[in-house]
């Protein structure tokens, strides 16, 4: 099973009924383990969780930090692009050549790094006291 497939698979169980947009999302740790996240939608719309965010907190219960590998899909109609906030979240736990697979239902798929996503990233170091 492929990242993108568990990513898939995750996606069955995402709860969307708000947008109907589901998605899933699957990060596989330096460690080798695989997390997998949906997003979680809510009544206070601003209160909903992307599908990534979900996926980083498994991770981070799992007991990894460091992100190898991310995919991403939704039934867009192109590759699904992850949000600015989640793009932010996935760089405090990936180094700018991670490689992020975003995919569509379709079968379209765009692999782009970290650094691409996110260029410029505000980073933990770059705080003088943190
Ligand atoms: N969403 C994600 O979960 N990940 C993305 O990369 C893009 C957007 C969710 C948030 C919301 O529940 C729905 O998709 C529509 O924006």
């Amino acid at each position: 099973m492929t990242l993108l497939d568990t990513a898939r698979t995750a996606r069955d169980r995402a709860y969307a009924p708000y947008s109907g947009f589901k998605v899933g999302a699957a990060i596989r740790a330096a460690s080798g383990t695989v997390y997998a996240g949906v997003n979680v939608e809510n009544a206070a719309y601003p209160e909903g969780t992307c599908a990534e965010a979900g996926a980083i907190a498994a991770m981070i219960l799992g007991g990894d930090t460091e992100i190898a590998e991310v995919a991403v899909i939704a039934d867009a109609t192109v590759p699904v692009a992850p949000c600015g906030g989640c793009r932010q979240k996935l760089a405090e736990f990936g180094t700018a050549d991670v490689r992020v697979t975003m995919a569509n239902m379709k079968g379209a798929a765009r692999v782009m790094t970290l650094a691409e996503l996110l260029p410029g990233a505000f980073q933990r170091d770059h705080m003088d006291d943190a």
